[in-house]
């Protein structure tokens, strides 16, 4: 045999791996993003209620208010009392389903997981949405520039990081002794790889991904479900409740998607626009570019013009109203 002909099966044999991986991959996102709207789990078997983290806006409240519509009672977790009982009144009226409020600051540490161990006892907890999560600056920032460091570090990684862990060591032995239970959590897309001028808050999302997944892989056999939910943009006070289009999706939306993507994945960007953007960056912006000097100053630039931009804008939109 020629060397030409080893190239040529060599050749073939990847040609055939890659075309069978593609289309694997279009299959499973079939299945996973639009057969799911009509094939989907009943999340109702996990048990009767479902605790969501950061729960009065955005991302987290859309959780609650989806999974009281799929027929839950929902434990709401927040700082603010008055958003609290807002949010309550609202799944009550709404979906017609039970709610209790527990108003906790993850930015704290661990001094309030007594109270909400507390707040949760006796109830058959089916559902965790470990959804809390901050930024520290409202735009792409150097480490050194996070505002009041000392103490935002520790915050964002009490609520970001310490919240996941700790609130799972809550719920997870009555589930396992019940023989199911879904722990969904949330991270980023940043965590997926590395955001240069989003350090700490990327950091703390991959440490969300790993827990997951060894969480997932340690206790499915006793019936536990751990989904790990990794967006691109959402349409939430986190981004300035930017316009919801294809590419940023709103929270409802987004949240209806990825819910019906349990049990079907354990890691997922949550909708199907979410993961064409994930393959497509993979693509165009490939990690060598993204950790570049020559990126994070053009980034940097944007970043700065956007906030020049918006802050003329509102000037005028001031001088107009007066
Ligand atoms: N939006 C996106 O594009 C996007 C993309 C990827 C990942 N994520 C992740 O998705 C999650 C939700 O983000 P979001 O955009 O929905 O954020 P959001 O609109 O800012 O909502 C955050 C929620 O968490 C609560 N919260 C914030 N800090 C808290 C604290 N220290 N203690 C207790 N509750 C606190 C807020 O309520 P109160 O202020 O009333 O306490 C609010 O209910 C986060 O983990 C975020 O990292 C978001």
């Amino acid at each position: 045999m020629s060397l030409s002909d080893v190239l040529t099966i060599v050749g073939g044999f990847t040609s055939v791996f890659y075309l069978l991986k593609l289309s694997w991959r279009c299959c499973s996102g079939f299945r996973q993003f639009v057969l799911s709207e009509f094939w989907r789990v009943d999340v109702r078997t996990f048990g009767q209620w479902a605790v969501v983290t950061g729960a009065t806006s955005g991302i987290g409240k859309a959780y609650a208010s989806e999974l009281a519509a799929r027929g839950l009672d929902v434990v709401l977790v927040s700082r603010s009392e008055d958003k609290l009982q807002m949010v309550a009144r609202e799944i009550e009226q709404q979906y017609g389903r039970k709610t209790r409020t527990i108003q906790v600051d993850y930015n704290n540490g661990r001094s309030i997981y007594p109270v909400i161990a507390k707040e949760l006892q006796g109830l058959e907890i089916g559902i965790l949405v470990n959804n809390v999560g901050m930024l520290y600056s409202d735009h792409f920032a150097y480490f050194l520039e996070i505002p009041d460091s000392e103490q935002r570090i520790t915050q964002v990684i009490n609520c970001n990081m310490l919240s996941v862990p700790q609130m799972t060591r809550l719920v997870l032995p009555g589930m396992i002794e019940r023989g199911r239970g879904l722990i969904i959590n949330m991270s980023s897309e940043v965590g997926v790889r590395p955001q240069p001028l989003l350090s700490l808050y990327c950091a703390t999302k991959i440490f969300v991904i790993y827990f997951s997944q060894c969480l997932h892989a340690e206790y499915k056999s006793k019936g536990i479900t751990v989904q790990c939910v990794a967006p691109f943009m959402v349409s939430t006070n986190m981004t300035n409740n930017r316009t919801a289009n294809c590419f940023v999706r709103s929270s409802s939306g987004f949240v209806r998607e990825a819910l019906n993507t349990v049990g079907l994945s354990s890691f997922t960007s949550g909708s199907l626009s979410h993961a064409l953007q994930n393959i497509a960056l993979t693509i165009l912006l490939p990690d060598w570019f993204r950790m570049s000097t020559f990126f994070i100053r053009k980034l940097r630039n944007k970043a700065e013009a956007d906030k020049y931009y918006k802050r003329v804008w509102k000037e005028t939109l001031v001088e107009k109203e007066d």
